[in-house]
Formats: structure tokens, sequence, C-alpha cells
């Protein structure tokens, strides 16, 4: 059924709700400059590098830094981030995304992760799913950012199979485009009118069903 070879997941946000530390690791931040943030400027954050994200918040504070004070921001948000993560378990996986992950590997498909935080390999242990992902793309093996194609590319060649028999998945605007670009079909986590680029939407990884996903894919082509 189907030719869909590969399935390449975005970490945060679709397998486990780390958008939602780096959220509240961003906004610690943010409070401390006296620069408003709330989660509509944060969506603009999503699947975007560390520093691109910092350097949209510095925008907002109408200052200038310089380099120093920047890689020190960024380090401070890190060390944020890096605390909420600490306690991250196996719970932790998003209701539904271990079953499909399990399913697509039953069918044969090779699957991937496509993430754009440095942290990625720690959090993939924590919640002890590497045995799940036939290869793992994150932000140090890759130049250009999301909505660059680069890190989905980088990830299809890694499995080797054509990007056109790829799925990708993400809950970030900037990585469905990443999606697109690279010529995958693009399966978005969220919100419609965020993620409408994508050729299925979804609200939760509860929803996704390889069943479904054959048939979105097949009526694409
Ligand atoms: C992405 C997240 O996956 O990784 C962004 O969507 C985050 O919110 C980015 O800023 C970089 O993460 P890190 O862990 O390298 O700072
Ligand atoms: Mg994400």
């Amino acid at each position: 059924m189907g030719s869909i070879k590969a399935v390449i997941f975005d970490l945060d946000g679709v397998i486990t709700d780390t958008a939602e530390y780096h959220f509240l690791a961003w906004k610690k931040l943010a409070d401390d400059l006296d620069v408003p943030f709330d989660r509509e400027f944060n969506e603009k954050l999503k699947g975007i590098g560390r520093m691109e994200s910092l350097e949209l918040i510095l925008e907002k504070s109408g200052k200038t830094f310089s380099v120093e004070e920047k890689e020190r921001l960024a380090s401070r948000k890190n060390e944020h981030y890096r605390t909420l993560i600490q306690r991250i378990t196996p719970d932790d996986l998003l209701p539904g995304i271990r079953g499909f992950i399990k399913e697509i590997k039953k069918e044969g498909i090779v699957t991937g992760l496509a993430s754009a935080s440095k942290n990625a390999p720690f959090v993939i242990k924590r919640l002890k799913i590497e045995d799940l992902l036939d290869t793992v793309v994150d932000a140090t093996k890759v130049e250009k950012g999301k909505p660059d194609p680069e890190i989905f590319l980088t990830a299809t060649k890694q499995l080797g199979v054509e990007p056109a028999k790829c799925v990708g998945v993400e809950d970030a605007k900037a990585g469905v485009q990443a999606i697109k670009r690279a010529g995958m079909f693009a399966v978005g986590i969220g919100d419609q009118n965020t993620l409408s680029e994508a050729d299925w939407i979804v609200s939760a990884p509860a929803e996704l069903s390889l069943h479904e996903l054959y048939q979105r894919y097949q009526n694409s082509n």
C-alpha cells in the first residue's frame, strides 16, 4: 500500500512538548530584559535556531547588544531550557506518537529526526527513543536553519530515500516550509492557519494514522 518510504519527524512540539519549555525559557529571558513576549510572538520562534530567535527578541528591545552579550544571553536561555529538560522521561512522549512510529516501522518504512535544536540528542536519550529512529540530524550537522530545506534533505540522504517518497512532520510554520522546499509531503501538527502550507494538518499527534497518511499522500500525487 502506498509508496511512502520514510517519515522524518521534528522533535520539539511533535514528539514531546519541549516547544512549551522553549517558550518558558525564552519568556524568562525576555522578562529579565523587559521585552514584551507572548504566545503569539513565540510562534515566530518555533523551528528557528537559538541565535536567530534571540535576534528576533532583541529587535523588540530597541537596544543594541555586542556579540559577547548576545552569546551570554543565548547561554542564559539555554540554561533555563536545560533545567526544564532534565526532568523529561519516556512518559513525556506526546500521546499517540510512540504507537504511530511503531506502526510506521512495522510497515518497513524508515524513520528520521530533523531538529533545529542542539539539545535534540539529550532529549531523545531522556525519552529513550533512539531505537525508533533510523537517523538523526540536529542543528550541529547543518549550516542553514529551517525554513531552508537542508536539514530535511540531509535526513533523506542519510536514509537513502528520494524526497518525493518522504513525509515530514512539523509543528512550526518554518518547519512545514522546509519540508515543502525539500519536495516532501508535509504533515502539520497544530493550527490550520499557521500551518496552511502543509498537505495534511492535524491538531495533535494522537490524530495521526498510517492509513490516513497513505490516503492523503496518494491523493496528493
Ligand atoms: C527548535 C525549536 O526545535 O530548536 C526552537 O522549535 C528552538 O524553539 C530551536 O529555539 C533551537 O534549540 P536549542 O535547543 O538548540 O536552543
Ligand atoms: Mg517543532
